[in-house]
């Protein structure tokens, strides 16, 4: 048996950044990782993966909602997650699977904390709430330019939704609320390079995922 096999635990790994920034591509890359490995390895998305989260995350990025409070968006994301939470996250980790999570609660607090700046008490109490008080394991950042940001959009040529419609300066607070968050939580988010390539991203990734494993493990002894 492989050494990482060895260490491998539940873990709930969180996966942020702004619009573009690669985190779908490195979670397929990191799930497929894991697969080699025969690690047990779930991939999921926040808003979505359920039933219900599904609808609401239609909700939320439908543009004929653009008169959406930002309470009742915020609301809204916070329902989605709880029943992401109590259907398939928790079940999940108790089954003993890696759950890969495109976005968790750092984006409200990134998106409607720093960007919609509604009061980041009120946010820190509701994302409490939505994720029925579970904190990732492992958080990644990748992190990107506004800019980047912008240009990787406009090749991938989609109808932009509810929120990526919000604009540049919207984003650009976006991406200051991660990097103060990432100062803030130093032991849970780690910041990856976004416009490295792809495969260095990776590599970057699963090397933050075995050292949380070898942490996890000595901690253990
Ligand atoms: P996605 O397209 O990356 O899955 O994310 C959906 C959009 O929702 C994206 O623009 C970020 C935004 N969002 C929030 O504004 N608040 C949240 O809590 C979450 C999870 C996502």
């Amino acid at each position: 048996m492989s050494p990482d096999l060895m260490m491998s635990r539940p873990l709930f790994v969180t996966f942020e950044g702004i619009d573009a920034c690669g985190k779908s591509t490195q979670i397929k890359l990191l799930a497929d990782f894991l697969h080699r490995r025969q690690i047990k390895t779930t991939q999921l998305r926040d808003p979505g993966s359920t039933r219900v989260s599904e609808a609401v995350r239609n909700i939320l990025l439908d543009r004929k909602y653009a008169d959406m409070s930002p309470w009742a968006e915020l609301l809204l994301y916070e329902a989605a997650r709880a029943q992401l939470v109590q259907e398939s996250v928790l079940p999940a980790l108790k089954n003993g699977f890696v759950v890969l999570c495109d976005r968790f609660y750092d984006s409200t607090t990134a998106y409607q904390g720093f960007a919609r700046q509604l009061d980041p008490v009120v946010v820190e109490k509701a994302n409490a709430i939505g994720s029925c008080g579970l904190i990732p394991d492992l958080t990644i950042f990748i992190d990107i330019d506004v800019q980047e940001s912008e240009q990787r959009k406009q090749l991938l040529g989609h109808t932009l939704d509810r929120m990526e419609a919000e604009g540049k300066q919207f984003l650009q607070r976006v991406r200051d609320g991660y990097q103060a968050l990432w100062a803030k939580e130093p032991n849970r988010i780690f910041r990856v390079n976004g416009s490295e390539s792809i495969e260095t991203v990776q590599e970057q990734i699963q090397t933050l995922l075995i050292q949380k494993w070898k942490d996890m493990f000595s901690s253990e002894q």
